[in-house]
Formats: structure tokens, C-alpha cells, sequence
């Protein structure tokens, strides 16, 4: 196992359970992230993907969208000297555009930092979309020429074997259209505040029992 993709899934309605601000189930899913790499790094996956906000999610109320970037400044912030620590190499993949500038810088210093870091890769999904992801690749092939897939955000990555999602979810959601053709789908109704290492080794152990195919008999 190569690679795992995650949405993070459930913040909302679980702080809707527990009746505090929506802000209050962003922070603690943040928080469930780092169980997330922790997980990897254990069991030896080089590469994890994870959704954390996507291209649609622009479209939600403002005081949320402003809470979200709130978040991520303070995760760049905050988080990045133990990545670097951990010998976590990061990257974003998504359409930066829609960032505000100082954000920008902060997510290219965080790049840079941690650049020659050779344990996990972890690859954050910002204002990310499948779809969007797809049609600037097709952009670029159509004018440079080449494999689509040279121009996708994962270019050199191995495809996800398996895709995690928390909150109970059965659907995709814009995320890795190209790349998860052949993926093991996982869904689990705990919520993404709520996810632990167990929560992680089930769906791994779920993984193994899989018959993977590829077209092939
Ligand atoms: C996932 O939690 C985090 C983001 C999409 C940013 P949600 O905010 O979608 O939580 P639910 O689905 O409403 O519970
Ligand atoms: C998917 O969650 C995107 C992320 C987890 C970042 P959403 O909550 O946005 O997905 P939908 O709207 O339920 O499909
Ligand atoms: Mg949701």
C-alpha cells in the first residue's frame, strides 16, 4: 500500500451534536489530522492525500469560509515545525489562485521548508476539485503536449489504493477523479473529529481483504 486518500468529513455535524460553533468541529478535525499521518508513518505509507477543502466549499457562508482560512493559517503556522520534525515533506494541490496572497506565501514557505524531507509525503487539498483539476490539465496538454496525467497536481505520485471518508457520506465529492479509477473505497459514519487510529486500522484491515482486479480475472 503505496498510497491514502481521506475526506474529512463530519465537522460540522459534530459540533451540531455536541452544541458548540461549527468553528469548534474544524479546530478538533484539524487536531484529527495529525492522528492521520501519525497512522501512516506507522504503517509505512509513503503518500497521504487529504481533502480539506474543496473547490465547492467557496460557496458556503462567508463567516465560515473566513473561519476555514482562519484555521489554516494557524495550522501552516503552527503545525509546520513538527512536520518538518517528522520528516514529512508537504505540498498543497489546488487552485491557488483563489488564496489570499499572505496565505500563498505561507503555503510556498511551508513547501519550501520541508521540500528535501524524505519520509511521508503529505499532500493537503485546498480549493481543490477534481473536475477543475482535470480541465487545467487538458489546458496545458493541449498546449505543451504529453500524458494528461503529467499535468495533473499528483504528477509522479502512485494512484491512491485506498480512499478513507469519514461522516457517513456514500459519494466522491470532486475529489481525485483521475486518480481513484481504481481505488478501494472506505466509508465510516464516525465523524472526522471523532477519527483515531482505530478508526484508520479498521479501514486498513478492511483494505487487505479486498480482491483488487484491475479488468484482470
Ligand atoms: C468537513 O466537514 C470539512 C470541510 C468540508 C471544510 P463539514 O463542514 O463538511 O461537516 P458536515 O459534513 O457539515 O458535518
Ligand atoms: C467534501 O466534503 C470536501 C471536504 C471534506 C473538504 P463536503 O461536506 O464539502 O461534501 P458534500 O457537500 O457533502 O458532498
Ligand atoms: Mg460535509
Amino acid at each position: 500500500m503505496k498510497h491514502v486518500a481521506i475526506i474529512m468529513d463530519g465537522n460540522g455535524r459534530w459540533a451540531e451534536a455536541k452544541r458548540v460553533p461549527r468553528l469548534e468541529g474544524h479546530r478538533r478535525g484539524a487536531e484529527a489530522t495529525r492522528k492521520a499521518t501519525r497512522s501512516c508513518i506507522e504503517h509505512k505509507i509513503p503518500y497521504l492525500t487529504i481533502y480539506a477543502f474543496s473547490a465547492e466549499n467557496w460557496q458556503r457562508p462567508e463567516e465560515e469560509v473566513r473561519d476555514l482560512m482562519g484555521l489554516l493559517r494557524h495550522y501552516l503556522k503552527n503545525e509546520i515545525k513538527e512536520l518538518h520534525e517528522n520528516n514529512i515533506r508537504l505540498r498543497v494541490i489546488g487552485d491557488r489562485s483563489k488564496f489570499d496572497k499572505d496565505l500563498n506565501l505561507q503555503i510556498e514557505q511551508a513547501e519550501a521548508k520541508t521540500i528535501a524531507n524524505t519520509g511521508l509525503n503529505l499532500q493537503i487539498a485546498l480549493s481543490y476539485g477534481g473536475r477543475q483539476e482535470l480541465e487545467m490539465a487538458a489546458r496545458k496538454m493541449a498546449e505543451n503536449g504529453g500524458k494528461l496525467e503529467d499535468y495533473l497536481y499528483t504528477a509522479g505520485m502512485p494512484d491512491p489504493d485506498l480512499l478513507i471518508r469519514t461522516g457517513g457520506e456514500l459519494r466522491i465529492s470532486n475529489f481525485l477523479l483521475w486518480q481513484m479509477a481504481y481505488t478501494e473505497l472506505y466509508f465510516t459514519e464516525t465523524l472526522w473529529p471523532d477519527f483515531d487510529a482505530a478508526v484508520f486500522d479498521k479501514a486498513i484491515e478492511e483494505f487487505t481483504r479486498r480482491v483488487r482486479r484491475f479488468g484482470r480475472r
